[in-house]
């Protein structure tokens, strides 16, 4: 099977696995855990921030600074793309007691003047504006960046509004990968960084939070009360530093990749892309008619799995456990798609 549905359906590979048995383990509730207290210094020293924590997942670690940065009855923009608006059960009005200001910005991205509009003015009625939350690279958007300019002025906006900056870098290695822009950059534009390791990186779990020893400090307690405090956690900090050491440097092949499918589905007269959209690992693309489910079921009756992303839009995402002669296979059948192929899937 060729799994293009997520960059997070990669399995832990031989070297990771080894690294894992090797970990050396404590309580990490008793912040005893060596192999994880190392990764949280050396991710905050990349991002030049002051301090990590390492949490089971990207949406406790978003939710995490989201918790942080605000007070109940606070509003938080965002855009309407966000992963935290669309897909974490509403997490930050549950945990949090927030609000979601989605704005509607360009491929998942923010920009300062949108932001600057949105800002609340000081009353009793209004909401306090107090997160500017972002997302880089984007995955509703389709793997769009920020460039250092267009986060160097939506930092602007919040430094002069008095507004907290969160980052959502899921993908931010994509970003780093495509941008060329510096880890202590995005450390220094935002307060608080969420980074995944289990999206292209590959590790089966694992996301670090970053911010300022305070901010962090007070993350332990909260990511306790939410049954976030694992014990011998080295084990997964482990399986994260080794994606970052070892699949950091595939990210560029990925991006390629998904470039590669976007030339291939630009030459069906049934498929419409923007091929200039493409710009890390995601590729979406929209089938003209019919619908997402006859082309999904069409390729996956060839072992090709892919998802649906909105009525007639498909996302494919590459990950390093797809290769050239993968995406050689995937290119002839999205060539060869027509409309009127309405086969039954083929058990197994
Ligand atoms: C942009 C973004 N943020 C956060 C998350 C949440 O990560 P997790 O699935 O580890 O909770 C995802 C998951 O795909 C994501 O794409």
């Amino acid at each position: 099977m060729i799994d293009l549905r997520s960059d997070t359906v990669t399995k832990p590979v031989q070297g990771m696995l080894q690294a894992m048995v090797n970990a050396e383990v404590g309580d990490d509730v008793f912040a005893e855990d060596p192999t994880v207290n190392a990764f949280q210094q050396r991710m905050a020293d990349l991002f030049g921030m002051e301090a990590g924590l390492f949490v089971p997942s990207g949406t406790m670690g978003n939710q995490l600074c989201l918790n942080l940065l605000t007070g109940p009855g606070d509003e938080v923009i965002t855009d309407e793309l966000g992963h935290i608006f669309n897909y974490e059960s509403a997490a930050a009005a549950h945990l949090s007691s927030v609000q979601l200001r989605p704005l509607k910005g360009s491929r998942g991205k923010l920009n300062s003047n949108l932001v600057e509009a949105a800002i609340r003015p000081e009353n009793e009625w209004d909401p306090h504006t107090r997160v500017i939350a972002l997302e880089n690279s984007t995955n509703k958007g389709g793997g769009a960046c920020y460039s250092r300019q267009e986060l160097v002025e939506l930092s602007n906006v919040a430094l002069q509004y008095g507004l907290s900056l969160h980052l959502d870098g899921a993908r931010i290695w994509n970003a780093m990968v495509r941008t060329g822009i510096e880890p202590s950059f995005f450390g220094s534009v935002a307060d608080t960084l969420s980074v995944c390791f289990s999206k292209g990186l590959g590790a089966p779990s694992g996301s670090m939070i970053l911010g300022n020893g305070e901010l962090i400090r007070r993350a332990r307690r909260i990511r306790k009360m939410w049954g976030g405090g694992m014990r011998q956690t080295g084990l997964l900090a482990a399986a994260a530093e080794y994606a970052y050491e070892h699949h950091f440097q595939l990210l560029g092949e990925d991006h390629r990749r998904a470039a590669l499918l976007a030339e291939a589905v630009a030459t069906n007269p049934a498929l419409s892309v923007d091929k200039d959209s493409v710009e890390t690992n995601i590729l979406l693309f929209d089938v003209k008619s019919g619908g997402t489910e006859p082309f999904l079921n069409y390729m996956a009756s060839y072992g090709v799995r892919m998802v649906s992303f909105g009525p007639d839009t498909i996302r494919a995402t590459f990950h390093f456990q797809v290769d050239d002669e993968d995406l050689g296979k995937v290119i002839t059948l999205v060539k060869e798609y027509t409309p009127d192929w309405n086969q039954p899937v083929q058990p197994g």
